[in-house]
C-alpha cells in the first residue's frame, strides 16, 4: 500500500528529503507532489520534478507533507501547515514555528516517538544540532541521569541554507587567489571562509543566540525533563555539510568511560549512534561495527560516507574528572539528512510502523 506525498519546499531539505524517500523505497502512491513558492520545473535529488505554487486544492487528498520551507509569518509551515492538516493530512515539519508550542510533538524517532498520539497531526522535527544530541546523550541519560549539559557546536554552513553554501563556495577560490572575498551579508556577519563565527540565528538580549536557546529547550522537551540544565556556544564553521558538537555531561550516577561505550556500541540501548572511538583494548568489541583501522574519532568528513550518512556518529568518550560523575564525548552528524530529512522520513515510517498513517 502506498501513501500519497507532499514536500513543501526544495532547498538543501528539500532536495534531501526526496532523496531520502527514493533511497529508503518509502511506499509513495503515484508521484510526489512538490510545491514552493512559485511553479516552475527543479532538478532535486538528480531528478527533474515540476514544482507546483504552493495552493491549498493541493494538499487534498495527501495522506502526509513534508515541511522544508522558510520560518515566519511568510513561511511555509505558518501559512500551509494547518491547510495540510485540513484536509486531513499529516504535516511533518523541518522549521521552527511551532516546536516548542505544547501543543505540538517534537520528535527524533530514536528517542520520544510516543509523544505523537494522533491528537495533533503537525508534528514537528527539532534543529539539527538538537537531533544530533540527543540521539548520542538520551542512552547515557537512560542509564545514569544527566544533571547539566555543557555544548559547543561547529556547525556546517548548509545549516543557513543553499546561498550559504554558495557563499562558500565562491569565497574558497578568492580567497586562494588574495582576492577580496565576496559575500552576502545577510548570510553571515562576514565572510565564513577559514574562519569560524560564533554567531547562529539572531542575538538575544541576554547574549545567547537563538540557535543556542533552542538546544537548551528543544532537547529539555525531547526528553520531558524541563528542569534540565543546559547551556550551549554555537559555532559556525566553514565546512559545507555536518555538524560536530563538543558534549561535557555531569551525571547523577557514575559512568565509567567503558560502560558509557559498551552503552553507546549497543543498537539496542543507542539506536542510531555509530561509535568511532579508539585506539580500544577490547578488537573484539570494537569489530562489533567497524574494522580496526577506522577507530579512531569520527569528522565531519566521515558522515559523507554512505554508510554513515544517516547516523550519528559519537568519539573521544572520556570521564571529566573535574566534576563528579563528568562524561566528554563528540558528535558528529549530516545536518541536512539525520538533522532534518532523514529525521522527518523516519518519524513517516514509524507512523506506518504504527498503523497511524493512512
Ligand atoms: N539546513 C539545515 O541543516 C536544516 C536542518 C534542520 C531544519 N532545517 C529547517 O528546514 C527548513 C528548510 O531548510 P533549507 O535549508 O532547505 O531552506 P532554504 O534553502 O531556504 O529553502 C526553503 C524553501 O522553502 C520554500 N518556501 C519558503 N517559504 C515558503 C512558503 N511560504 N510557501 C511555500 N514554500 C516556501 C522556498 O521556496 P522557493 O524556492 O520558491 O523560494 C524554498 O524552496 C527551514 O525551516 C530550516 O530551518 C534546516
Amino acid at each position: 500500500m502506498g501513501f500519497r506525498v507532499g514536500v513543501v519546499g526544495v532547498g538543501p531539505v528539500g532536495d534531501r528529503i526526496v532523496r531520502v524517500l527514493r533511497e529508503r523505497n518509502f511506499p509513495v502512491d503515484g508521484n510526489l507532489t512538490v510545491m514552493a513558492t512559485h511553479r516552475r520545473s527543479e532538478v532535486l535529488a538528480d531528478q527533474e520534478f515540476l514544482v507546483e505554487e504552493c495552493s491549498a486544492d493541493l494538499f487534498q487528498g495527501l495522506d502526509i507533507v513534508f515541511f522544508a520551507g522558510r520560518e515566519g509569518a511568510k513561511g511555509a509551515s505558518i501559512e500551509w501547515g494547518k491547510v495540510a492538516t485540513d484536509a486531513g493530512a499529516w504535516v511533518v515539519d523541518n522549521g521552527g514555528d511551532f516546536r516548542m508550542d505544547p501543543a505540538y510533538p517534537l520528535v527524533v524517532p530514536e528517542v520520544n516517538m510516543d509523544a505523537v498520539t494522533g491528537e495533533n497531526k503537525h508534528i514537528c522535527s527539532p534543529n539539527c544540532s538538537s537531533i544530533q544530541m540527543v540521539v548520542a546523550i538520551a542512552p547515557i541519560h537512560r542509564a545514569a541521569r544527566i544533571k547539566r549539559i555543557v555544548v559547543s557546536t561547529y556547525q556546517a554552513v548548509s545549516g543557513w541554507g543553499l546561498k550559504a553554501m554558495n557563499d562558500l563556495e565562491r569565497q574558497l577560490p578568492a580567497h586562494v587567489a588574495k582576492q577580496q572575498v565576496p559575500y552576502h551579508p545577510d548570510v553571515f556577519t562576514r565572510p565564513i571562509v577559514l574562519d569560524c563565527i560564533p554567531h547562529i540565528d539572531h542575538f538575544t538580549d541576554d547574549g545567547y543566540t537563538k540557535e543556542e536557546l533552542k538546544m537548551l529547550n528543544e532537547t529539555r522537551k525531547i526528553l520531558d525533563e524541563p528542569e534540565m540544565a543546559i547551556t550551549a556556544t554555537a559555532v559556525r564553521v566553514p565546512v559545507m555539510i555536518g555538524h560536530a558538537e563538543a558534549i561535557n555531561l555531569e551525571l547523577e550516577a557514575p559512568l565509567t568511560r567503558g560502560e558509557a561505550l559498551d552503552i553507546l556500541r549497543d543498537p539496542e540501548q543507542s539506536p542510531g549512534v555509530v561509535v568511532i572511538d579508539g585506539p580500544t583494548k577490547d578488537p573484539a568489541a570494537a569489530e562489533q561495527r567497524h574494522a580496526p583501522e577506522e577507530l579512531q574519532y569520527p569528522t565531519q568528513a566521515d558522515i559523507l560516507k554512505s554508510e554513515y550518512q544517516d547516523m550519528v556518529l559519537v568519539g573521544r568518550v572520556r570521564e571529566d574528572h573535574t566534576v563528579e560523575n563528568g562524561l566528554n564525548l563528540w558528535c558528529v552528524a549530516d545536518n541536512l539528512r539525520k538533522g532534518a530529512a532523514t529525521n522527518v522520513v523516519q518519524i513517516a515510517e514509524e507512523l506506518i510502523a504504527r498503523g497511524m498513517l493512512g
